[in-house]
Formats: structure tokens, sequence, C-alpha cells
């Protein structure tokens, strides 16, 4: 699996918003269907999926039950199933699916034309090394 690494004062490709910084982090190209591929951040690993009909989410790499990274569970559907204990994650929420409980934080993801951007908070940016 290919992983995009973003180092802090890595200004190519951001565009500020209102605390927000939308990182292009390449094409939908570049992630397999049915698949994810993994963009580390200064705010930690970021999970990006694509389902078999082209929609495009992320969220930390980091399963709630026990950490597990979610960028090599099986995408189905709008879900991700994490590689580890099978623990089912709704790809639009960062829900916990079924009887588990536990959450993921979710990424903004910004679509054009192919041309995928992840959406990383201002402020942590300025403030988080890795
Ligand atoms: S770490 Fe994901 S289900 Fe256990």
């Amino acid at each position: 699996m290919e992983t995009k690494t973003i180092r802090e004062g890595d200004a190519a490709g951001f565009e500020s918003g209102f605390g927000v910084n939308w990182v292009d982090i390449g094409t939908i190209h570049d992630i397999p269907l049915r698949g994810a591929r993994c963009v580390r951040t200064p705010q930690g690993r970021i999970a990006v999926f694509r389902t078999a009909d082209d929609q495009v989410f992320a969220m930390e790499d980091r399963c709630p039950h026990k950490a597990g990274p979610l960028s090599q569970g099986i995408v189905h559907g709008t879900s991700v199933t994490c590689p580890l204990h099978n623990m089912v994650i709704s790809l639009e929420t960062g829900r916990a699916l079924g009887a588990d409980e536990g959450e993921v934080r979710t990424v903004a993801v910004r679509n054009r034309d192919g041309v995928l951007a992840i959406a990383l908070d201002n402020l942590k940016l300025m403030v988080a090394a890795e």
C-alpha cells in the first residue's frame, strides 16, 4: 500500500480556509477500488478509502477497539471491516456498526474531478510534530 507523507511546513498543496488547510493527497486513481491508502500527517495517519462506486472517505487510521490499521481493512459498501478483530466501521460517520461501540474521527475529503484533498486543522498543524 502506498503511503504519502505530509510534513510540517510542507506548503505545497495547502489551501487555507477558516481554521482548515486543504491538503492535496493525489487523485482518486491513487487509491485502489474498494481499498485505501494511508497519508501520514502531523496529525497522525489518515486512511483514505475508495468505495466500489468511487465515493471517497477519510478517517484516522486507528480502530476504536485496539487501534488496528483500518487502511488495511476490507471496504464493503460504505463500511470498512477492521483487519484485526472484524469490527465494522461506517466510513460516513466513523461509528462502529452492529453491536460494537466506538468511533473514529472522520476527516473531510474534497473531490474535484478526481483530485483529492483532505481537511487538516490549522491550529493542530502548527503545533503538531511527528
Ligand atoms: S483493533 Fe479493530 S476490531 Fe480490534
